[in-house]
């Protein structure tokens, strides 16, 4: 697939409808707050609980600038910025996403703070050595050349900065994983790595090591009360459904049954730029 051909499948599958106009119906019309929107704007297995683990893991501080890959409708950036002080720049490839993310934070006047630009992770349009933190949850599955991205990061991340990253990656047992899931529609745009060649990955773009923890249990754990709770009261105005369009039930469950079935394997892992990295 050629980079036009990737960015419309992007687009086309987290995008490509009014979102910000669904939103702004769904709160019916009103200004929210910013816990009302943790619902539906923190769009990763452990919503705010996994935003806060990680932001303790790389000992997110005040004033951190701060660039969030895939940035989605802005929950985590948000999260960092009102929380532990960061300054953040989200970027995202989906139009929509960007959009909504603006008029989600402007409504909760937050937008000095943090901000929104659309883009491709694998050409990040920042100068060398900006940020402190390189932030990114559950989007790499939807990049193709990771050894291009993880370098890319690396080039932005100041000396001694951190890449703080949660991803889905593929699991022991091998094999397609069961689609739809909230990242694809199929495996056209699904792009998992084993947890050994994401290392190799990280190592080669001249990032060490820091923290590495296995979080599929509790991811599994997320889903299965998620799958429940769906069977017993449907969908919650104010969920998932506000920002996925389609078939939010199957995926649902096929996060539950791609964890199960060791299909996928969830992490939360923190890499650094040596402080000692000469030029980018
Ligand atoms: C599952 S969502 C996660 C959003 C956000 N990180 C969160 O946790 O709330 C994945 C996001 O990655 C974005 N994305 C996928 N490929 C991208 C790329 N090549 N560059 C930038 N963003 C990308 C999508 O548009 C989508 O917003």
């Amino acid at each position: 697939m050629g980079s036009a051909g990737y960015h419309g499948a992007v687009n086309a599958h987290y995008g490509d409808f009014d979102l910000s106009a669904r939103i702004r119906e769904m709160l019916g019309r009103r200004a929210a707050t910013r816990d009302e929107l943790a619902a539906f704007d923190e769009f990763h297995t452990g919503g705010r609980t996994s935003t806060r683990a990680l932001a303790d893991l790389v000992a997110l501080a005040p004033g951190m600038l701060v660039l969030d890959v895939g940035s989605g409708v802005g929950g985590p950036a948000r999260t960092l910025a009102a929380e532990r002080g960061a300054r953040v720049a989200g970027l995202d490839l989906t139009r929509d996403f960007c959009r909504a993310a603006r008029m989600l934070t402007a409504m909760i006047g937050m937008s000095a703070g943090v901000t929104f630009q659309q883009g491709d992770a694998l050409a990040l349009p920042y100068a060398d050595e900006r940020f402190d933190v390189v932030w990114s949850q559950n989007t790499i599955m939807n990049i193709p050349d990771k050894g291009r991205l993880f370098a890319e990061i690396r080039r932005v991340l100041k000396p001694g900065g951190a890449f703080a990253l949660e991803a889905a990656l593929a699991g022991p047992a091998g094999g397609e994983v069961r689609y739809p899931t909230f990242w694809a529609g199929s495996a056209e745009l699904s792009f998992l790595d084993t947890p050994g060649r994401t290392r190799e990955l990280l190592l080669g773009a001249g990032l060490t090591v820091e923290e590495w923890e296995d979080v599929t249990a509790a991811n599994v754990e997320q889903a299965r009360q998620r799958a429940t709770a769906r069977r017993a009261t449907g969908a919650r105005p104010l969920g998932r459904d506000v920002i996925v369009r389609d078939a939010v039930t199957e995926k649902i469950d096929n996060s539950l049954r791609n964890g199960l079935e060791g299909r996928i394997v969830a992490v939360r892992v923190v890499y650094r730029k040596p402080a000692d990295a000469g030029g980018a």
